[in-house]
Parts: C-alpha cells; sequence; structure tokens
C-alpha cells in the first residue's frame, strides 16, 4: 500500500503560499490537497483556479483537488486546464456521479469520490472499480481545523471491508480533524492517504511535516 502525506493548503498562510509549498518540496513530500468551496455545497468560500493556476507554475507536486461544490461536472475542464492532477467530487453533490467519474477521467485525471459523516460508504460500492480512490471525510466539509467525528474510525473499517469484498484496490483517503491524537487511529484503521490541513501549517511547518512523518514511519517506509 502506498502511503501519502496530503497537505491541505486551506490552513496555509496565502501571503506566503508559494514558499510553504517549497517548504513541503524541500521535505520530500509529493501531494498537495486543494479545497475548492463554492458557498453553496458547503458554508463557506475558499479559492479557485486562478490560485491552482498560480502554484502549478512553480510546483511539480501531485495536485489533488477536493471539490466541495454543488454539480462540480460543471468546472471539470477549467480544472484540468488549471494543472489539477486528481479530482474529488462529492457523491453528494453530483446529479450523475457517475458520469461526472467518467467526465473526470476522460479529461486525463485521476478521480477519487468523498462521502460526507452521514453518507453511508456503501452508497458509492457499484463505482469502486471506476475511481483512484475514496476519500472519507472525518469532519463535516467546509472548515478546516475541526475535531475529528469519532464515528469515523468505524467507518473506515466499513470501507476497508467493502473495498476486500469487492476486490477494489484503491486506497482510503481521510480528511479533516488529523493531528498526533487521530493520526495513528486512522492509519490503523485503514486509512493511507492523510489530509492534514491546521495540524501541519500551524507553527513550524517543516518540524511539524517531521512529526507528521515519523507517526506515518511506523506504518510504511514510503511517504
Ligand atoms: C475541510 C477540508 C479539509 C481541511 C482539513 O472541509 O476538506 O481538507 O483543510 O483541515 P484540518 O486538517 O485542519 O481539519
Ligand atoms: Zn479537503
Amino acid at each position: 500500500m502506498e502511503y501519502q502525506l496530503c497537505p491541505s493548503i486551506l490552513s496555509a498562510d496565502f501571503n506566503r503560499l508559494g514558499e510553504q509549498i517549497q517548504t513541503l518540496e524541500r521535505q520530500g513530500l509529493k501531494w498537495l490537497h486543494i479545497d475548492v468551496m463554492d458557498g453553496d455545497f458547503v458554508p463557506s468560500i475558499s479559492f479557485g483556479m486562478p490560485v491552482i493556476q498560480s502554484i502549478r507554475k512553480e510546483s511539480n507536486l501531485f495536485f489533488d483537488v477536493h471539490l466541495m461544490i454543488t454539480e462540480p461536472e460543471r468546472y471539470i475542464q477549467d480544472f484540468a486546464a488549471c494543472g489539477a492532477d486528481s479530482i474529488t467530487v462529492h457523491a453528494e453533490a453530483c446529479e450523475d456521479l457517475e458520469r461526472t467519474v467518467n467526465r473526470i477521467r476522460d479529461a486525463g485525471m485521476r478521480v477519487g469520490i468523498s462521502v460526507k459523516p452521514a453518507t453511508p460508504v456503501n452508497e458509492i460500492s457499484y463505482l469502486l472499480h471506476n475511481i483512484d480512490m475514496l476519500l472519507i471525510m472525518t469532519v463535516q466539509p467546509g472548515f478546516g481545523g475541526q475535531e475529528y467525528i469519532e464515528d469515523s474510525t468505524e467507518k473506515i473499517l466499513q470501507a476497508r471491508q467493502m473495498l476486500k469484498d469487492e476486490g477494489a484496490d484503491i486506497p482510503i483517503q481521510v480528511d479533516g480533524g488529523i493531528d498526533e491524537k487521530t493520526l495513528p487511529i486512522v492509519l490503523e484503521a485503514g486509512a493511507s492517504w492523510i489530509v492534514a490541513g491546521s495540524y501541519l501549517f500551524c507553527g513550524d511547518l517543516a518540524q511539524n511535516v517531521e512529526k507528521a512523518r515519523r507517526i506515518m514511519n511506523r506504518y510504511t517506509e514510503k511517504i
């Protein structure tokens, strides 16, 4: 299993975004988690294409774009054009989830499906063979810095079982409330792609990445 630490720039200092991305690259990380919010699917608004396009010029990180927007299908070409490597959409946000997944793939990107805390994972089981990852939200989507929802651990275990039953060899990504206390819990439950925002960006970024890496190294050598 490939493990990845995916820093979420939602908690970055946008006045120093380029510098902070360079720090992540120097630390040897490969992924950048980019949260796009529309003020409709979630209450908050974050940022969109111009920011992604701008950081794409300076970074070779894998851009993991998490769309918390209603009907994301409308914007697939735009996100492809501004440099997304992967797009994750919410099952709850799409009128036709399968068509949306196919369109992302047709646009040449990897594709993930995300479920909110109240959405059972088995609702998307019919698409498991058509996606590259399953994102389990471990907080309500919309804001950084929230507390991990305890029930998520059981949901990760259920997802792991479902993937096994379906013979689908895709990673489970988790997003929200990950810190030094919850990181071992989600890894133990079966998550391998770990999004972390405030845990990494609040305080010294390089040191925080090292701390997270040390915890993850107990599970793998691959990050
Ligand atoms: C929340 C976003 C997350 C957010 C996580 O809706 O999808 O990616 O940045 O923030 P933390 O790690 O601070 O909970
Ligand atoms: Zn996210």
